[in-house]
């Protein structure tokens, strides 16, 4: 079945759809961007990812091009029109087409908005019983992690170590040997007392809308969260380990460089919590209810 995107106010096939050779986000990387999950047909925490990609927008001066609503129509549109009910959205926006000079365009210059859509398939089996293993990476990245930003070079470079070394993910470590967070998704750990422990939402992390969204589960089925910084020791010696994304979901982490957690195996809590985050996709799904705690 042919794909279908949506480029700057137009349905294009996939293999027509383009942008402009001086638009900024191919020429500076200076756009942003939102994957939101699909479960039957309803996008999952939808009111969350449109709040934070109005923040990174806003952040970077970029003018929201249209209304939520009217990006939201976009969103469903192009789910429908390449019919599938699982999956992702994704939308880029960019400052827009102009020629090349750093400083910003003129006003007038429209940001371009591209959105494209694509069934996903479910996670395997495989990770989901055995869990993943990942490596460390030196956090390389500049002081607005907290901005979905599309220039994401040092995430490319850690996430191509990781899959060199065999594994899924690799987990950035800042200066002080603090955890940040992995190349493209969120770090946490359960440490003796059985306490979730994640790096509070500042600068240095994106503000995952998974893991916002456990904290909330989490704390609603009486379990403590911790936001703070947990070191690269901590993790090694963690009762547990997970890490959560739109497309990972909850992800048992049972290996960290060449020290195996605990037995080997996800942990116990781990597996609860990824019960609870699936459970609520699925409610989520058939009640087409957005981003409510
Ligand atoms: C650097 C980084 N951290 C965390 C996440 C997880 O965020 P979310 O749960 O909103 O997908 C992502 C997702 O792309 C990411 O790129």
């Amino acid at each position: 079945m042919s794909r279908i995107a949506y480029v700057n106010g137009r349905y294009l096939p996939h293999g027509a759809a383009s942008v402009h050779v001086e638009d900024r986000g191919y020429q500076f990387a200076d756009g942003v961007y939102e994957v939101i999950a699909v479960r039957g047909g309803v996008l999952i925490d939808g009111d969350w990812h449109m709040g934070r990609l109005q923040r990174s927008l806003s952040e970077l001066q970029i003018r929201m091009p249209m209304s939520p609503a009217a990006l939201n129509v976009i969103f469903r549109e192009t789910v429908r029109r390449n019919r599938f009910k699982d999956g992702i959205v994704y939308i880029q926006i960019s400052r827009g087409v102009a020629r090349r000079d750093h400083p910003f365009p003129n006003p007038e210059v429209r940001p371009a908005v591209v959105v494209t859509a694509r069934r996903t398939p479910p996670q395997s089996a495989k990770v989901i019983e055995e869990g993943i293993a990942v490596i460390t990476q030196p956090d390389i990245r500049w002081e607005r992690c907290d901005i979905k930003a599309i220039a994401l070079l040092p995430n490319v470079l850690v996430k191509q170590a990781a899959r060199e070394q065999g594994a899924v993910e690799a987990w950035q470590v800042d200066g002080d040997g603090f955890v940040t967070e992995g190349g493209s998704t969120n770090a946490w750990i359960i440490n003796a007392d059985g306490h979730l422990v994640t790096r509070p939402v500042e600068n240095a992390i994106l503000n995952g809308i998974t893991r916002r969204r456990l904290i909330a589960l989490a704390k609603s089925h009486g379990l403590k969260v911790e936001e703070r910084p947990f070191s690269l020791e901590e993790a090694k010696s963690a009762r547990e380990a997970f890490l959560t994304s739109t497309t990972s979901l909850v992800t048992a982490v049972v290996k960290i460089d060449d020290t195996v957690l605990a037995n080997g195996r996800p942990g116990s809590k781990t597996v609860a919590l990824r019960q609870l985050y699936m459970d609520f996709m699925s409610e989520t799904a058939i009640s087409g209810a957005t981003s409510q705690v």
